[in-house]
């Protein structure tokens, strides 16, 4: 624990503290979900270094057409994920950004608001009814925090946070930021990166005609600084090619995932003649 995570003042009783330290569920399963005097909140314990496996499509794409800022960003694992993630987190929060609020920090584990049990990939894979608002709400919500000067890293559809009930409906929040893109690139790039990550994890399912998503991103890229514009050109120009993949569903989502984005950025290139 670094010195400014000692400083957080714990939004915690005591009691609630004694409950979560004595509870085997974080321990067991990582992240674990209870109700406490501040309402419900999710501990977070650490991971052990993981092999970068779930971003191996992500890499093996940056190899195949030379986009570097697709590669992943390093996972320290342990304490030194868990000090990044909450810098991040405070960071994100200072900047207005909608990220879980901070509860409690301690050496093993720290505590947060939990935004509700719904996320973006599930939505879309269930084809609910607000899918396609919603996506477009989150991608509104990559620009807004790109114009307060910030970057999210791990915005696949899994870490966006959404509502699908009457009572809790639309984006909630991002979660999940384990590593700070910017130890190994500069501000647009991992800017750029968001998008590119948005769009591979949640492209192929959304539930709309070409020209309502490409609506969306002219807008959101209209917003973007010039140096995002032109990089995301250049991601588009060496992309556009692998919509030749195989569209089958056989090939596996991953093909498909990437197929959609080239096929995206194919339809970029014609608007835009980049
Ligand atoms: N603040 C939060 N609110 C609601 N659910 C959360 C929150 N933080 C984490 N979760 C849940 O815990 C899971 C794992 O947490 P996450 O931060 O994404 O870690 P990782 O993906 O690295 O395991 C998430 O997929 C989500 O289901
Ligand atoms: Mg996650």
């Amino acid at each position: 624990m670094t010195g400014a995570d000692a400083c957080l003042a714990s939004q915690l009783l005591p009691a609630d503290v004694a409950r979560i330290e004595a509870s085997a569920g974080w321990r067991k399963e990582r992240v674990e979900v209870l109700d406490v005097s501040v309402g419900r909140v999710i501990v977070k314990g650490h991971r052990p270094r993981r092999k970068p496996a779930r971003h191996r499509a992500l890499n093996a794409v940056a190899r195949l057409v030379g986009v570097p800022i697709l590669r992943a960003v390093p996972v320290h694992g342990g304490a030194a994920s868990q000090a990044v993630e909450i810098r991040r987190l405070r960071a994100l929060r200072a900047a207005g950004v909608r990220v879980p609020e901070l509860l409690h920090v301690a050496p093993e584990y720290f505590v947060m608001r939990w935004l509700g049990g719904n996320h973006l990939a599930s939505a879309l894979s269930e084809g609910v009814p607000a899918a396609f608002d919603l996506w477009r709400e989150a991608a509104n919500a990559i620009l807004d925090t790109h114009r307060r000067g910030q970057y999210l890293s791990q915005c696949f559809g899994r870490n966006v946070i959404v509502g699908t009930a009457a009572d809790v409906a639309g984006f909630q929040g991002f979660i999940d930021f384990e590593d700070d893109p910017l130890e190994v690139m500069g501000l647009p790039e991992a800017q750029v990166r968001d998008w590119l990550i948005y769009l591979q994890s949640t492209l192929w399912q959304v539930p709309a005609t070409p020209s309502q998503i490409d609506a969306v991103l002219d807008a959101c890229l209209q917003g973007e600084s010039e140096s995002v514009r032109r990089l995301f050109a250049l991601a588009c120009r060496r992309l556009a090619w692998l919509r030749r993949l195989p569209a089958h569903r056989r090939w596996g989502r991953d093909t498909l995932a990437v197929r959609a984005v080239a096929t995206l950025a194919h339809r970029w290139r014609q608007r835009h003649g980049a």
